[in-house]
């Protein structure tokens, strides 16, 4: 085994860094603060130009372009829906993105690799708020299981690497993240821009009533994506470590508030039915976040402040979202 120190700070601006999922919420985040911080060799493709689950092409790629550096954003993502109606494909395509993806990054030296989880691998009733120790604790909530199994192997990858190959490679798992670029589609999307979306529709047509999934009492912690990329740039240059990071504020919110914040800021001013046959979800949801903190990074967007630009962002982009 060969292995490669790694020694915190800057990295060369000049070296070159590949977005996976670049077009995506948190991608394209990531590629919005590396140019802000001054790298000027940032790569990416969509996925009709080059398809992850396509291993050859994987390995085309990265013969073709050497990065230095990947941050892997590349992922089958949705909310519970979706989850629960397409485990196969969300397992399936997941396994195969990240594996082809860390397998040509091994196979052509990248230097360092970040590897984007979710909150979703920790068991369903982890003790609050949820430590990076809680991984492989318990049962998974159903729903999403087989994502977060997914997840889960991709941590268990990096580990991997980093014992054969000594690269060192990180993981990172971000709690709900929401911001400009997000997922409004009615069947695809977040808990959040679903209430964005919901909201913002019947403000527009005055309508006199929304009605939400659950009973509204479930408690989540919710990040601005531009603070996600600011953490994720933060792990690249200044953290080492083979266990994943948590990415979060540290603190949550019940779905009700969140509902009732949105409706402030569109200007719906009707009924909200909360529909209690449907399912919840995960009781509460928050990370313990003190890894990150002590690796000097804390969250600096607020949730309204967050909620607003995020409402002003898909008003301008209404009729271009993802449908
Ligand atoms: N959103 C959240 O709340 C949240 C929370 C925790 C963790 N995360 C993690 O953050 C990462 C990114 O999530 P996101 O919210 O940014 O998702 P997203 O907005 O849906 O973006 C995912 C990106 O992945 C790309 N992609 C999907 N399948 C691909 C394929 N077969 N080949 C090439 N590219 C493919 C898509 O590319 P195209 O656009 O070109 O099709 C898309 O831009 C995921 O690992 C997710 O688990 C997200």
């Amino acid at each position: 085994m060969t292995t490669h120190d790694f020694t915190p700070g800057a990295i060369d601006r000049d070296e070159r860094v590949y977005v996976a999922g670049h077009r995506g919420l948190v991608g394209s985040a990531v590629w919005r603060k590396l140019e802000s911080e001054g790298f000027n060799d940032v790569i990416g493709r969509s996925s009709s130009e080059l398809d992850l689950k396509d291993r050859t092409a994987v390995f085309d790629f990265f013969a073709e372009e050497k990065p230095k550096h990947v941050v892997l954003a590349a992922a089958k993502v949705g909310g519970i829906m979706a989850n629960n109606t397409y485990p196969h494909d969300f397992l399936s395509e997941n396994l195969q993105i990240q594996v082809n993806v860390m397998d040509a990054a091994v196979e052509h030296g990248v230097e360092r690799l970040v590897f984007l989880g979710s909150s979703c691998i920790y068991p369903k009733l982890a003790e609050q708020p949820i430590h990076e120790d809680a991984l492989l604790t318990g049962h998974l909530e159903p729903t999403n299981d087989a994502y977060a199994i997914a997840k889960i192997a991709g941590i268990l990858h990096v580990q991997a690497v980093r014992r054969q190959h000594g690269l060192p490679w990180i993981s990172a798992m971000p709690t709900n993240l929401y911001g400009p670029g997000d997922n409004f589609s009615p069947q695809g999307s977040h808990v959040l821009p679903a209430l964005i979306r919901r909201y913002d529709e019947a403000a527009q047509s005055g309508a006199g009533r929304v009605e939400n999934w659950g009973t509204g009492t479930p408690r989540r912690e919710f990040l601005h994506v531009d603070d996600m990329a600011a953490a994720v740039f933060h792990l690249l240059e200044n953290y080492d470590g083979p266990d994943q990071v948590n990415v979060g504020t540290g603190s949550d919110v019940t779905i009700r508030e969140i509902a009732e914040t949105i409706a402030k800021i569109v200007g719906f001013d009707g009924e909200t039915v909360w529909d209690t046959s449907k399912p919840d979800g995960t009781p509460q949801k928050l990370l313990d976040v003190s890894k990150l903190a002590d690796a000097g990074w804390t969250a600096q967007i607020g949730l309204e402040e967050g909620l607003r630009s995020t409402v002003e962002w898909y008003r301008e982009h209404a009729g271009s979202v993802r449908q």
